[in-house]
């Protein structure tokens, strides 16, 4: 066995990506679906789970609010990591840092924040007349946030909570420290009200690609998720990463790189092909297409499919997730993909690594991207209904331990101590 280990959360469902025959959408809606999921992976020995968001009415796709599933997930699981993202450009530092605090104590410690600053344009009106700032204003707001986060979750000493009947006292006030908070988004002389937490301070995930992001991730984040279709890219996103939260005086094994993959599984490289075909053959090209110009603001209508996308298309591509455009445009360029296959490709990937072979084949790509600098663990995407994962689980993971390089049970209660993190100093 070496001593790291492979980190595996499993990801958002892309329900609605995946207009499969055997696929009920309404999945994204049923809690008890949901639930078993998470159970599945936890008896899976999943890290976490991990739920993107995005406040706003998506081109054909819906989503119930992260934290609220997370917490009854919560309620029917025992280890399992539990992930939401809440934007930090639609909402208030306290208000988040008090709910992920609450859920983190009421779980033993089991809990992380994705802090985004929100990539969709179209959730401004939700929150007010003004637009989606532009990128620079947002990752500003968002650096206050965090500080502002952190500073909360930091105020408490450990036993500043002193439990016993009344009329003994249950705190100890000196030990509460105050937030006061002087920036240029926010003001504010905060005290908070949930004690320090079990594993010291919950989780902080980040997910910026762009100059910007990566180095906001550098410097607060202990997981950094990413979207990247090939190892070199992913080396050199790992390698540059690092470099950063080294540069910001932090130990870089502290800051883990997890990018995104899609295996597509078949006994055979031929079975494994054909479930891709038969996954593509489902996808309603129209309603793909207007969804990549929601999420990315790649507009392919009118173009011929068959031909590659011009430069000036992707010049044009939206300017707020334009990291995700970045990483699909290389891609497109790199495999000489026609417009269509690039709509394909997001429909099912978006821009995460699609690993399409035999099980052995996902276990050892897996296998070269964790031992050769491209990352330090997965978001796991599920491609379709349930019988993927039990193919994953089944077939996948049984190799991974057999590498050495995943977990035969788990070994701590905490999301930190799934992650091999240390608890933070105060
Ligand atoms: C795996 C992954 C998950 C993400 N989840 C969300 C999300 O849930 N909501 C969101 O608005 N943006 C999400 N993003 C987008 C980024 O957090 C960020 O908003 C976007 O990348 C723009 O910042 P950038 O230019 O620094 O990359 C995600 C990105 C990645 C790689």
């Amino acid at each position: 066995m070496t001593d790291r280990q492979l980190v595996l959360n499993l990801f958002s469902p892309p329900f609605e990506a995946w207009r499969q025959p055997d696929v009920d959408t309404g999945r994204a809606w049923s809690i008890d679906a949901l639930v078993r999921l998470a159970q599945d992976a936890e008896r899976a020995l999943f890290d976490a789970i991990f739920l993107a968001d995005s406040p706003s009415l998506g081109e054909g796709y819906t989503t119930p609010e992260p934290f609220t599933v997370l917490s009854v997930i919560a309620a029917h699981t025992t280890y399992l990591g539990l992930a939401p993202t809440i934007l930090t450009t639609y909402s208030e530092p306290y208000n988040t840092a008090r709910k992920i605090a609450t859920l983190d104590q009421l779980t033993g410690g089991r809990v992380g924040w994705n802090a985004v600053t929100g990539s969709q344009p179209s959730v401004a009106p939700n929150f007010g007349p003004t637009a989606h700032p532009e990128h620079a204003l947002r990752y500003e707001r968002g650096e206050e946030y965090i500080e502002i986060v952190k500073a909360l979750w930091d105020s408490w000493e450990p036993d500043a909570f002193v439990a016993g009947p009344w009329p003994t006292a249950t705190l100890d006030h000196g030990k509460i420290h105050p937030v006061p908070f002087r920036g240029k988004h926010f003001q504010l002389d905060a005290l908070f009200n949930v004690p320090r937490s079990p594993q010291g301070r919950p989780v902080i995930f980040h997910a910026g690609s762009s100059d910007t992001g990566r180095d906001q991730g550098a410097r607060h984040a202990d997981a950094i998720f990413t979207a990247q279709p090939t190892i070199e890219a992913a080396r050199e996103f790992y390698q540059d990463f690092k470099r950063r939260v080294a540069g910001f005086g932090r130990n870089p094994a502290h800051a883990l790189v997890l990018p995104g993959i899609l295996p597509i599984i078949g006994s055979t490289e031929a079975e494994a092909q054909a479930a891709l075909d038969a996954f593509n053959a489902n996808v309603d090209l129209d309603q793909a297409i207007v969804r990549l110009h929601h999420q990315i603001g790649l507009d392919v209508r009118g173009l011929d499919l068959d031909a590659p996308i011009p430069a000036a298309v992707w010049d044009a591509a939206g300017q707020s997730f334009t990291s995700r455009a970045a990483v699909m445009r290389a891609e497109a360029e790199q495999g000489g993909y026609t417009a269509r296959q690039v709509v394909l490709r997001a429909t099912a990937a978006f821009g995460h690594h699609l690993i399409v072979g035999t099980p052995e084949q996902v276990a050892d790509d897996i296998e070269l991207w964790f031992r050769t600098g491209a990352a330090d663990g997965f978001n796991y995407r599920i491609p379709g209904g349930r019988e993927p994962l039990e193919q994953f689980i089944n077939h996948v993971l049984p190799l991974l331990q057999g590498k050495g390089i995943f977990r035969k049970e788990y070994t701590a209660r905490t999301l930190r101590g799934h992650y091999g993190l240390p608890v933070p100093p105060r």
